[in-house]
């Protein structure tokens, strides 16, 4: 038992993240603008605009699950109490640049913006929760997308950095720990909503993929040199959608397969980690018609101003074999193909559930960057049903958690600097791949339905008591 409770360190951040667009609403108040995830309608044309939508004006035919959420602009205060009484050492958000600057590069922030996330931050402050900000989760300003084709332009960098340092001006006594881009490695699986790009007919999708990029990986350099001037005791970290690939056979073409698409993910921490474009792009740049116009100022940007810490979100491994046959089999999870891994249980939405993986792929990130690493967002998007008490009972999202934090120790014991862990969704939140509702995540129950009806009433699930125990031990009851 002792043993137990001195492998997670004591100031350990335990949490829960969400993201501005997925659970605030208030999608107009204030003086907000529209973002690049405002326009994403629920339904079967989800994913076309996650891709590459053919319209960038709201339509009404559609509904759009993010204008309302579940309206934690009006509810903030009840749920971080509640996020308290769960043990909450961390809070992760982020901050919505559309709030801030409306369109993106307006020449002044608006006050009613900052003064949103000022009353976030002091909320979080009464009940001794760290906020983690991420700066841009999913969400370019939409006037940028029109004007600039979103991170396409480099201009963009410009806006981008000048949002950052007015946020750090304004919250550098209240936020310690920062995130640049969510999921930064999007670009390459849903460009809208990764990089605000759409991809006309005739032109090279990879060219403008890796374009916007680039611009993001200079656009995530400024902003930590800038939060390193601005708030020198803070620290500011990377974020990659992450999971290990495992070859499907032991043939050695499956081997190098699974190691290009880890490549193709960890590229983007390798440039924000170690300071440099990895050697492999060259190649891959070249075969592929992709010229970034990376100039010598970028490198020397790229190179001066690397991350604190990387962290990543975790929900699956995956799976690839040079076989199309088995390619027959495949499940794609968080935007990523994948063949069918015999050996791993699926979700409800066909996601593998695989603890191991979140064991191998921190060894596996901690020997590339040998940086202090965060798990940022880890959880089960399942159906859950609220009882006739007001109550779900979510035993298999207990096991999902457990599982996984099981593995998060032994990953610890193999040598891995791990700052925290914020499981994603603590309360039901909007998906941002379905867009439903349905697929809950939370801790807490919110009552709200796929076409937002319901009282957004917030019940305890039964996994708010066990989480609850896990963060009062540390770690050390499962
Ligand atoms: C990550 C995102 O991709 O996974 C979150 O950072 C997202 O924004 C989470 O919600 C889970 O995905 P989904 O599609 O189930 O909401």
């Amino acid at each position: 038992m002792n043993k137990e409770k001195n492998i997670i360190p004591e100031n350990f951040l335990w949490g829960g993240a969400v993201a501005s667009n997925q659970l605030e609403g208030g999608y107009l108040a204030d003086g907000k603008g529209l973002s690049a995830v405002d326009i994403l309608p629920a339904g079967d044309n989800r994913q076309i605009y996650l891709e590459n939508p053919p319209s960038l004006e709201l339509q009404d035919e559609f509904f759009y699950p993010s204008h309302n959420a579940i309206d934690f602009y009006n509810h903030y205060k009840e749920d971080i109490a509640m996020f308290a009484e769960m043990g909450f050492k961390c809070f992760r958000l982020s901050i919505a640049w559309v709030r801030i600057f409306p369109n993106g590069n307006d020449k002044e922030p608006n006050e009613a913006g900052l003064q949103f996330y000022d009353a976030i931050f002091d909320e979080c402050k009464k009940h001794n929760i760290e906020p983690l900000v991420t700066l841009q989760h999913f969400d370019t300003p939409l006037e940028l997308c029109k004007q600039y084709g979103g991170w396409r332009s480099r201009e963009v960098i410009g806006f981008f950095e000048n949002y950052c340092k007015v946020v750090f001006e304004r919250y550098k006594d209240k936020v310690k720990y920062w995130l640049t881009f969510n999921e930064i490695n999007m670009v390459l699986h849903a460009p809208f909503i990764g990089a605000g790009i759409t991809v006309k007919d005739g032109e090279n999708p990879l060219q403008v993929q890796y374009l916007a990029a680039h611009h993001q990986l200079v656009a995530s350099a400024l902003a930590t040199k800038a939060c390193h001037e601005i708030i020198p005791d803070a620290k500011i970290g990377c974020m990659l959608a992450s999971g290990t690939t495992y070859p499907y056979t032991a043939n050695p073409d499956d081997f190098f397969h699974a190691l290009t698409r880890d490549r193709q993910a960890y590229f983007f921490t390798d440039v924000q980690s170690r300071g440099y474009y990895p050697t492999y792009t060259k190649r891959f740049f070249e075969e592929n018609n992709i010229d970034i116009g990376i100039t010598e100022e970028d490198k020397a940007i790229l190179q001066t101003h690397v991350v604190d810490f990387v962290s990543f979100s975790y929900y699956s491994s995956k799976c690839t074999t040079t076989d199309e046959e088995v390619w027959k089999h495949n499940s794609d999870t968080n935007f990523m193909r994948s063949v069918r891994n015999p050996y791993l249980q699926y979700t409800d939405w066909d996601w593998s559930i695989d603890p191991v993986g979140l064991r191998i792929t921190m060894n596996q990130i901690y020997d590339r960057y040998q940086k202090p690493l965060f798990v940022v967002e880890n959880g089960l998007g399942a159906i859950d049903e609220l009882d006739e008490n007001n109550c779900v009972d979510d035993q298999y999202r207990i096991d999902y958690f457990r599982e996984h934090l099981k593995q998060m120790k032994e990953a610890i014991r193999d040598g891995v600097e791990l700052l925290g862990y914020t499981s994603w969704g603590p309360i039901d939140l909007v998906s941002a791949g379905s867009g439903q509702m349905s697929k809950r995540y939370g801790f807490i129950y919110v009552d709200r339905d796929n076409d937002g009806n319901g009282t957004y009433a917030r019940y305890k699930k039964k996994s708010f008591d066990w989480y609850k125990e896990v963060i009062a031990t540390n770690g050390a009851e499962l």
